[in-house]
């Protein structure tokens, strides 16, 4: 899909922007800030902007840069849609009630879009990566401004540019079908000014069967290690101590390089843990998360280097998704239950105080009760301090969507019974550091509790404690009181 049905004014600018990057998008950051400027003076308002995003950290990461380019144009940032001027929707399509969302909020964005001229809604992201749903928002909500989807998100100022000089009413689409070019470096705006995320690679070359995003992220491209520990060694240089390497797949990183890379020539069998290793090696920086572990593919060697620095978070987040090895098979995820628990049992060898978390899906096609009771029983043995459930939702054009889907009242039971079941093991295990005391990054102050802060442990489980602001981005050692289920109270020490 390549849809570009852009009617511009300024070919003169257009024509004189440079072409590689990050140069043409710098250009139209300019251009964009320019025509800002003017529409300031004309209005006497500066417009403002909100960003509302679904879905993934990979989604939540890539929203920072889309602000970034947005502050540097010369927007606002809102805290809500209701006050916004431009509105820009980054989706996930992972299930269909995302798709159903989306769909609610345009719906009721039409009388403000008619009153207010100047009100600009973009979208962008996965559900875009689809040619049927762009057109349905084509045909349904012609009133969209902008749409582009996961490759070309970094060239908004360009689209936005196209769009505040085009003589017609038409929605600016650029979707691409593959990666053109891959651009970092551009501006964003960090939600923590001391943790971020950073992506160490796009895409997924996986293929489980349910599973859409293969499809609207594309095939595995891992960024090199110089360009990775550049960007860590500058955001520890702003100040961030705690780093969460982004990746649909970590454990296969290093497969496809997107580039050439002084270290692959040396090095041309650098992983994930060598990478782990290399950056727990900068200095000012405290902690280092991860995230997402194909179980298929963690090694000895990660759980080596884990082990090896105290930096590294004794967490590991595992989707195991189902528990039937008949299921696995089906969904294509190339581990059989027998493997999944030998897998537990060497994580928790090698890391005793390790606290796994997963994602479990209820309603393949085929599950049957005894295929349940597989799931119950690797929730009971791998004690998940956290387990993210999810019905099973038809994506289409995945494999599974052509198999035979069972009755909803079916699943609906299986779902309520496997999380009756995680609810009982999280609450239990992620309540054993009770009485411990605890390294805490501390986030915010609590908005619920007057003259308490909220900060994460490594594992990421929340923990509530007296404090200040002056806490905010700092490790506090706290003592962990009570156990909340999902939460701790506690004090520093
Ligand atoms: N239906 C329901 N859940 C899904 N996930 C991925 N695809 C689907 C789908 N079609 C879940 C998986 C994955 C998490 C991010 O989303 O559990 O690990
Ligand atoms: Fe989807 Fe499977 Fe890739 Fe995860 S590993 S993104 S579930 S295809």
């Amino acid at each position: 899909m390549d849809i570009k049905d852009t009617h511009i004014l300024n070919q003169d600018i257009i024509q004189s922007a440079p072409t590689t990057e990050p140069a043409r998008q710098e250009f139209f950051m300019d251009r964009c800030h320019e025509l800002i400027e003017e529409m300031i003076i004309e209005s006497g308002h500066k417009p403002t902007f909100h960003v509302e995003t679904f879905g993934c950290q990979m989604n939540a990461h890539d929203s920072e840069k889309l602000i970034g380019i947005l502050l540097r144009i010369g927007y606002e940032e809102v805290a809500t849609e209701k006050e916004a001027d431009f509105i820009i929707y980054n989706t996930c399509t992972v299930r269909e009630n995302a798709n159903q969302k989306l769909y609610g909020h345009l719906g009721s964005l039409k009388k403000r879009k008619e009153s207010n001229k100047n009100m600009l809604i973009g979208i962008c992201g996965c559900m875009m990566q689809q040619t049927a749903v762009v057109e349905y928002i084509k045909s349904s909500f012609g009133f969209v401004d902008l749409i582009f989807g996961t490759y070309n998100f970094y060239k908004l100022a360009e689209l936005l540019f196209y769009k505040l000089t085009e003589t017609d009413k038409k929605t600016v689409v650029e979707v691409l079908d593959v990666p053109e070019t891959h651009v970092e470096n551009l501006p964003e705006k960090r939600k923590y000014s001391f943790k971020s995320g950073v992506n160490i690679m796009y895409g997924c070359n996986n293929f489980c069967t349910y599973c859409i995003v293969p499809y609207v992220r594309g095939r595995e491209r891992s960024r090199t290690p110089e360009d990775i520990l550049c960007e860590v060694n500058r955001l520890v240089n702003e100040g961030c101590v705690e780093i969460m390497l982004l990746g649909q797949n970590v454990n296969s990183y290093g497969i496809n390089f997107l580039d050439e890379s002084e270290t692959i020539k040396a090095h041309p069998d650098y992983d994930f843990p060598d990478l782990l290793s290399d950056v727990a090696k900068i200095e000012g920086l405290k902690r280092i998360r991860f995230m997402t572990s194909h179980p298929k593919d963690l090694s000895d060697k990660l759980l080596d280097v884990i082990a090896a620095n105290p930096k590294i978070a004794r967490h590991i987040h595992l989707p195991v998704q189902a528990g039937s090895s008949r299921i696995l098979k089906a969904m294509n995820r190339r581990y059989s239950k027998e493997d999944y628990l030998a897998l537990v049992d060497k994580i928790r060898a090698k890391l005793p105080d390790v606290s796994l978390t997963t994602d479990i899906m209820v309603g393949f096609p085929g599950e049957t009760e005894e295929d349940i009771q597989d799931t119950i029983d690797v929730i009971r043995y791998a004690k998940y301090d956290q387990a993210f459930t999810f019905i099973y939702s038809i994506r289409s054009g995945t494999p599974a969507a052509k198999m035979e889907q069972l009755p909803s009242e079916v699943v609906d039971k299986n779902f309520e019974k496997v999380l009756e079941e995680v609810r009982k093991v999280s609450a239990q295990s992620s309540s054993r550091f009770e009485g411990q005391t605890k390294s805490v990054l501390v986030e915010s102050v609590n908005d619920h509790m007057n003259g308490y802060v909220t900060g994460r442990m490594d594992n990421n489980i929340l923990v509530h404690f007296p404090g200040n602001e002056e806490q905010i981005g700092t490790f506090v050692d706290v003592k962990l009181d009570e156990a909340k289920g999902f939460y701790y109270l506690g004090h520093a020490v």
